[in-house]
């Protein structure tokens, strides 16, 4: 089923008194359910709709917005944006929406919660997919400055000038973050307006509680986090994937490769941070070739 006649259905269940918004493509069916989780922290589902391709093999694909994100309730309090909450809201949500059995796959942050999620709550799971995710922020974070050193020397003058005068929304430090988005988040020469809807509605809240004011300057509440030492409790079939010029860099898609017992990594060469939009159809191809050897 070509995903644009999928069936759609979208919703908003309360969830721990908030209530979150959900949207699901496909017909449950035997190929079964893949429940994707966004990154930011702070970014939407819609940068992930192009993994509505999984229903024309017969998968349904459950997207949400987490506390804080797109069209779900913001949290009364900015103390309530943790990790361990989202985790929580997911397995909620999952049980209002009554699923028993699913694939997980999370996007950048998104993969780091499909890790914390299948830490806390195995049982539902059937497989786990990481989507250019991480584990250990600092690392990710000592990946990303060095890509961010490697930038055009005009480009890394006007991020460190305005870097250190703290003006992290001046218009022309935003123009220099952008060469790094276009070289290390989407190669695309245009970007798919799915993924612009999402990084233009970015919740300042969560995103600056959690994460910082860009993408390579990760100095909120996440950043110390590393579960890396718990990679080996992992039972499930795994895939990890990255784009080669990646933002949450190969590096560290292979150092959690080779923690998980059995799990699979693959590299785009022609991607960065989102490639399930850069090599669309390879992408889902892989995606699918695991998704079906998944028992
Ligand atoms: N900020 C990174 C993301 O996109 C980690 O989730």
């Amino acid at each position: 089923m070509h995903p644009d006649r999928a069936s759609t259905h979208e919703g908003y269940a309360t969830v721990h008194g908030y209530r979150l918004y959900w949207k699901s493509v496909g017909d449950p069916g035997p190929a079964g359910t893949v429940v994707a989780l966004h990154g930011g922290p702070g970014a939407t589902h819609d940068y992930l709709l192009s993994l509505s391709d999984l229903a024309q093999w017969g998968y349904r694909v459950v997207y949400y917005d987490q506390i804080g994100c797109g069209r779900s309730d913001l949290a009364r309090d900015v103390n309530e944006y943790t990790i361990e909450r989202d985790v929580e809201d997911l397995d909620a949500l999952r049980k209002a929406l009554g699923l028993e059995r699913f694939h997980l796959l999370g996007s950048s942050y998104g993969g780091l919660l499909a890790i914390a999620y299948a830490l806390a709550h195995p049982e539902p799971l059937r497989s786990l997919v990481s989507a250019s995710g991480l584990v250990d922020v600092p690392f990710a974070s000592r990946e990303m400055q060095r890509l961010k050193r490697e930038l055009p020397a005009s480009v890394l003058d006007v991020i460190d000038r305005h870097e250190a005068a703290g003006e992290f929304q001046h218009p022309e430090y935003l123009a220099a973050v952008l060469e790094f988005y276009r070289r290390h988040v989407c190669r695309l020469p245009v970007w798919p307006a799915e993924l612009s809807y999402s990084l233009d509605r970015m919740s300042v809240p969560k995103y600056g509680t959690m994460n910082g004011p860009n993408e390579f300057t990760i100095v909120g509440t996440i950043r110390d986090y590393d579960a890396s030492d718990r990679l080996k409790e992992i039972r499930l079939p795994t895939l990890f994937t990255a784009g080669r010029y990646d933002e949450v860099t190969p590096a560290v898609a292979r150092a959690m490769h080779e923690r998980v017992r059995g799990s699979r990594l693959v590299i785009f060469d022609e991607s960065s941070h989102t490639a399930f939009w850069e090599e669309r159809a390879g992408y889902l191809d892989r995606l699918r070739s695991f998704l079906a050897g998944v028992p």
